[in-house]
């Protein structure tokens, strides 16, 4: 019998990245809101079971309140597709390519997105030519300050800003603990804003947050504490820079081939580029999280937004049509 509509989510939650924790917050609060509309709800920790609890559960839709490796990169998302089970957020491509910083510049610059410019270095070459010599190379092109970033983290793990020659050979240091490949971008000296969007076939930018980190930098501790930083919405930019942003963030979704969700985070530089930073294919879902603060401004509640997303996976699923081969009774 084909159901009408969803009633069982699993919620994945927790998984086996360095954002375990923020998952915990963020898939508990989409549990509790998915019971609150009247879902048959299970949390599952991938940590600990995966396909197990999966196949027992048989969920129609499964939420991915997962951050970071294991959860936002795609792996769990082909998992899934053989599995058979839909679920939220974007597929294999998408998360994958999002979740690596360095490949999402190299798309955005072949679709002439402006994204600051970078160099990228490797474990590989540090141990060859040694760090001062990278630190120097990076100089030689970049100059200083700069932001030094690992390709594949979140959360601001590992990220740190080098404003000469000694903090940048502890930042490109730092980086490479966390990736083996890791990159010096440009410091974009401006406005914070980040970009919700929301919806597959017709996505919608909700409004543009500003973020202002008491700290001055806008750092792990700042991101979780409530009260470190600061979300005005809307942003404080010209509508015409707002416009800019607006049509860049649905640009970069559109061309890394998003689908029911994402926030793109941006810097605006004083002369009113806006460059992209990074995309996030799952966005925080916390207390103080602000892709649910940007749908609160735009009038669409919590529990609003994350029915929404399930509905949203569900109705997908059934236009596709997919032919199953593992999972579901095989
Ligand atoms: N090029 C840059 N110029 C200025 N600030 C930056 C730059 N890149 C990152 N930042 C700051 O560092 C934070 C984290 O960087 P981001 O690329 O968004 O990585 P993630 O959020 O995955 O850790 C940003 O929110 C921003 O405050
Ligand atoms: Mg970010």
């Amino acid at each position: 019998m084909v159901k009408k509509r969803p009633n069982k989510v699993a919620v994945l939650l927790g998984g086996l990245s360095s954002e375990r924790e923020v998952s915990f917050q963020t898939g508990k609060q989409i549990a509790q809101a998915l019971v609150d509309k009247g879902y048959e709800v299970k949390k599952i920790d991938p940590a600990s079971e995966l396909i197990s609890g999966l196949l027992e559960f048989q969920p129609d839709v499964v939420f991915i309140a997962l951050h970071g490796e294991f959860g936002e990169d795609g792996t769990i998302q082909g998992l899934l597709e053989l599995l058979g089970f839909p679920y939220t957020g974007s597929g294999v491509l998408a998360s994958a390519l999002a979740m690596n910083k360095v490949m999402t510049k190299k798309i955005l610059l072949s679709e002439g997105i402006e994204t600051a410019p970078f160099q990228v270095f490797t474990r590989q070459e540090a141990e060859r030519k040694g760090l001062a010599q990278i630190a120097s190379e990076i100089i030689a092109y970049l100059n200083v300050p700069v932001v030094v970033k690992p390709a594949c983290q979140g959360s601001t793990i590992g990220v740190s800003v080098a404003r000469n020659q000694k903090e940048l050979i502890s930042a490109v240091a730092f980086a490479l603990q966390y990736d083996d490949t890791s990159f010096a971008e440009k410091f974009v000296e401006g406005v914070e804003v980040t970009a919700s969007i929301l919806g597959t076939e017709d996505p919608q930018v909700l409004p543009l947050i500003e973020i202002i980190s008491e700290t001055g930098f806008y750092d792990y501790k700042a991101k979780y504490s409530a009260g470190l930083s600061r979300h005005i919405i809307p942003a404080r930019i010209s509508s015409h820079v707002a416009q800019k942003v607006e049509a860049i963030a649905l640009r970069t979704y559109q061309a890394l081939n998003c689908r029911h969700f994402a926030r793109i985070d941006f810097m605006i530089s004083n002369d009113e580029i806006p460059y992209v930073l990074e995309v996030n294919t799952i966005p925080g879902m916390t207390a103080t999280s602000l892709f649910p603060d940007a749908a609160q401004a735009a009038g669409i509640s919590f529990s609003e937004l994350i029915s929404r997303l399930v509905e949203e996976a569900w109705s997908l699923d059934q236009k596709e049509q997919k032919s199953k081969f593992v999972g579901k009774g095989n």
